[in-house]
């Protein structure tokens, strides 16, 4: 079990019980809103289609339904539960079912990306890999390279090791209250990492870094190569 959204039993009692929010990380409206300004920061238009994998219980998608034209935001997660409750408890109060049909929310433990439209501009995966081993992220970029049409702009966060950090030790982050780990959640990795797991693969890995990120996740940008 990579993380506690792995527990079924746990994460849909979580779910169910009115936890939703706080399962996923809490700061509800700031990390919400602050995934939205980054991607407007890269340019995205209401126009434009999103992506939002590992949305869990739909924080960003609060935000990004108003912005977006109707229909424009997908998300997967590997938690039905999550879903269902960001759609029950936030979505439907908010008023936003008629510019979010429940079907664009798409179970996907293994990055199928099955039943998701093929064409994107932006897509976003916000402490997603920060709760899976390095392999993980390797995986959801091969099997959406294979998935996707045309060029797509890919915002995802990373924990780094602070530096110094012993190849099998734990770093505490130098911002928030978080220590992570090379083999157990949450994961960090180094920027050599990120080079290794792009090779081989259609995609330009840029490691941004800095975004503010109350928890010290750093930002990286993949962008397709057509
Ligand atoms: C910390 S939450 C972040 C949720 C959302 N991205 C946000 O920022 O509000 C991590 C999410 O990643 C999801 N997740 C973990 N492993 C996954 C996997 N293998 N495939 C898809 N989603 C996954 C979890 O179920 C959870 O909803």
């Amino acid at each position: 079990m990579h993380s506690v959204y792995y527990n079924d039993k746990q994460i849909n009692k979580l779910a169910t019980d009115g936890q939703h929010r706080a399962i996923i990380g809490g700061m509800w409206e700031e990390m919400g809103e602050l995934q939205l300004d980054i991607l407007q920061k890269h340019g995205l238009k209401p126009e434009h289609k999103l992506l939002d994998i590992g949305c869990g219980s739909l924080r960003l998608g609060t935000k990004a339904v108003p912005y977006l034209n109707p229909g424009n935001y997908w998300a997967t997660d590997l938690v039905e539960a999550l879903m269902d409750a960001g759609y029950q408890k936030e979505i439907i109060p908010l008023g936003l079912q008629e510019r979010l049909p429940r079907s664009n929310l798409v179970q996907d433990a293994e990055f199928t990306f099955e039943g998701v439209p093929r064409r994107f501009d932006y897509i976003i995966a916000q402490s997603v890999f920060t709760h899976l081993p390095l392999n993980h992220l390797r995986h959801c970029l091969a099997r959406l390279a294979n998935h996707l049409e045309g060029s797509a702009i890919f915002l995802f966060t990373v924990f780094e090791a602070e530096p110094g950090t012993a190849p099998d030790g734990p770093s505490k982050q130098s911002r928030g209250p978080i220590t992570t780990y090379p083999h157990k959640d949450p994961f960090h990795l180094c920027e050599d990492d990120l080079t290794h797991i792009g090779r081989g693969l259609p995609w330009t890995i840029d490691f941004i870094r800095e975004w503010d990120h109350p928890r010290n996740q750093k930002l990286v940008m993949a962008k397709l190569r057509s």
